[in-house]
């Protein structure tokens, strides 16, 4: 939801925040802008469209200077236009700012500026924050560093809501204001530069070097150094922390699409996921960072996951899995909807928050209402500096590197496969035999190269969506652990085709769905060799006695039952049908992603979509 960046230092501010706004993208590409400091003013740019269309509206209509902050955008309050698009300038025109987050108190800050004579020219809840802290400056008779950030701070005792921000004005050149409060602002150190951005993969082609900040926090940072201080007054300590990324890893390298080269990426990602956390001598899985002992861990008597989105899906296998392996009554429940709820918990209900990016505003939201409530509360998370990576009491990390395609991807497979290590280790301290341990271990080593021969099956799964891209309407169905799978399937094709999509438990059909079938409207059935395989087949007949052509995904070696009726066939490798999920869900992707293409879509960056969710 919104990127920000800001630069100040020696070099040319435009072409670094450019590029930092371009990694950034997957956060919200409606409009973009930036803002620099020259000569005394502050000079804007901004544009309707993606990056590059700023781009060429900077190259046609330059700027300069060496500071500059700047922004892309995901519209929450008003349209999507040049007006609206950040930075968003003071009254005087001297200060420019940059938001990530809502203002949800900005109809009242804005009448009560109005009244005092302040005039808005755009639609936003941002351009009310600019003027307060321009008025609060303004009010200040002294010009230097301490009385901007005293204006920052004013400013923002009168705000409700989120906010990273980044702040600049004309009359303090070499000089950036950053704030941040629920939406994740990072300071990047460099030599004789410094930065401030939503995300470090903005600035990780100049510094690894960086600190995170915490809520109510306030940056001031100059070519020099930088000076942290609380939102309330007092000085704030650091840590600096190494990033371990590269500029590659967010590059999307041979591939043309990020998300294509992140399907590619599973059998590394869930190889990371793996690593060090298999036990064979005590068959069971290690996980250290859940911080609870075996004792801890045996006094559990309920578990909620709880996430949004492709995170939901994987939650849902994983209650599946827990229910299964560990026998511990589990519930997913989506973490926006987790708080306004009367979720009936007992003292001894662990809860589960899965995010990708650690960010996501519902998912945090829950973290926090459980954790209030006293319970013990962890995360599944990737983006490991991230706010809910941070303020959960341990975890389990997905290791599955930079996600930058706005459809997850390889991060749902990890998640299933993090909860099918959790599963495992709760089963062992339970009722799960060592054998049963030992061979969940030995399915779980083979799974990267059953992963590759997935990935291995492209070329074959891009004919066959190619020829389905025309539909209007798909169904996604499977039972047990792959109707979770029949969602996800489902919410890819939805989000990068526009294609509507509905997932359904097979067995559900008959009870209204089938309604929809016809032959102009596809089914996609999970079927792989299980316990339901035998009822999947019947649920596929029905599809087929009323005209519905099928694309099946079944098992190597059971080929043959489903060619007999299904229009066409996908065979993933023999696995236990815990791991089926993992292994389906891959070619769900990759059908999604070549019907996508086939119709011209913006794969990376769906319409109306952003990577991070970070307002409610
Ligand atoms: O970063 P998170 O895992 O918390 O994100 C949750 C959802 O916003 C995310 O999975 C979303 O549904 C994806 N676009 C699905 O592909």
């Amino acid at each position: 939801m919104c990127g920000i960046i800001g630069y100040v230092g020696k070099a040319e501010a435009v072409p670094i925040l450019l590029e930092g706004l371009k990694r950034l993208e997957y956060r919200g590409y409606d409009s973009a802008g930036v803002a620099t400091l020259e000569e005394g003013l502050v000079s804007v740019r901004k544009e309707v469209g993606r990056i590059d269309d700023l781009r060429r509206s900077i190259a046609l209509n330059p700027i300069g200077g060496s500071t500059g902050i700047s922004h892309t955008r995901w519209a929450t309050h008003g349209k999507v236009t040049r007006e609206n698009a950040h930075p968003h300038l003071d009254r005087s025109g001297k200060l420019a700012l940059v938001h990530n987050g809502v203002i949800e108190n900005y109809a009242e800050l804005r009448t009560q500026l109005e009244e005092e004579g302040h005039l808005f020219v755009s639609q936003t809840d941002t351009e009310a924050l600019a003027q307060l802290v321009g008025r609060a400056f303004d009010r200040s008779t002294e010009r230097n560093q301490g009385a901007l950030v005293s204006a920052v701070r004013e400013a923002l005792t009168h705000v409700k809501g989120t906010y990273g921000i980044a702040v600049v004005h004309a009359e303090l050149p070499g000089l950036i204001i950053g704030a941040r409060r629920g939406s994740p602002l990072v300071l990047g150190i460099g030599k004789g530069e410094h930065f401030l951005a939503s995300d470090v993969s903005a600035i990780v082609g100049h510094t690894r070097d960086v600190v995170y900040l915490n809520d109510y926090e306030i940056a001031a940072i100059t070519g020099e150094g930088f000076v942290l201080s609380t939102i309330d007054g007092a000085g704030a300590g650091y840590n600096v922390t190494t990033v371990d990324m590269s500029h590659e890893d967010v590059d999307k390298g041979e591939y043309p699409h990020y998300m294509l080269k992140e399907i590619h990426e599973q059998v590394r990602s869930v190889t990371d996921a793996l690593r060090g956390r298999l036990s064979h001598e005590e068959a069971t899985a290690k996980l250290g960072g859940l911080n609870m002992s075996n004792g801890d861990l045996r006094s559990i008597e309920r578990i909620v996951l709880s996430g949004c989105g492709t995170a939901f899906h994987a939650a849902m296998v994983g209650e599946y899995l827990i229910e299964s392996l560990a026998q511990i009554p589990t519930e997913c429940e989506y973490a926006s909807e987790f708080r306004y709820r009367n979720l009936p918990m007992t003292k001894d209900t662990l809860v589960f928050v899965l995010s990708q990016s650690g960010e996501t505003a519902d998912t945090l939201a829950a973290l926090r209402e459980s954790q209030r409530k006293g319970h013990r509360t962890l995360g599944i998370c990737n983006n490991v500096a991230s706010t809910i990576a941070r303020e959960s009491d341990g975890g389990v990390y997905m290791h599955a590197g930079p996600e930058i395609g706005v459809a997850a991807t390889k991060s749902f497979t990890s998640q299933v496969t993090v909860l099918t290590l959790i599963a495992l280790l709760l089963g062992r301290i339970r009722n799960l035999s060592s054998s049963a341990g030992s061979r969940i271990i030995s399915e779980l080593e083979e799974l990267p190269a059953k992963i590759d021969r997935v990935l291995k099956l492209e070329v074959e799964i891009a004919a066959i969506a190619r020829r389905y891209a025309q539909s209007k309407v798909m169904l996604f169905m499977g039972r047990q652990y792959n109707y979770p799978v029949a969602l996800e399937g489902a919410l890819k094709l939805k989000e990068i085709s526009y294609i509507a999509a509905m997932g359904y438990p097979s067995a559900e059909l008959k009870h209204g769905v089938i309604a929809l079938v016809n032959p102009e409207t596809p089914s996609v059935v999970i079927a792989p060799n299980d316990a339901v395989f035998a009822k999947n087949l019947s649920n596929i007949e029905e599809v087929k006695a009323r005209g519905g052509p099928v694309i099946a995904i079944g098992t190597e070696g059971k080929g043959n039952e489903l060619s007999l009726i299904c229009d066409d066939v996908i065979l993933i490798p023999e696995a236990s049908e815990i791991l089926t999920p993992i292994l389906a869900s891959i070619v769900l992707q990759f059908f999604a992603y070549y019907i996508a293409v086939e119709l011209g879509c913006d794969v990376d960056k769906p319409r109306n979509l952003a990577k991070s969710v970070t307002v409610e």
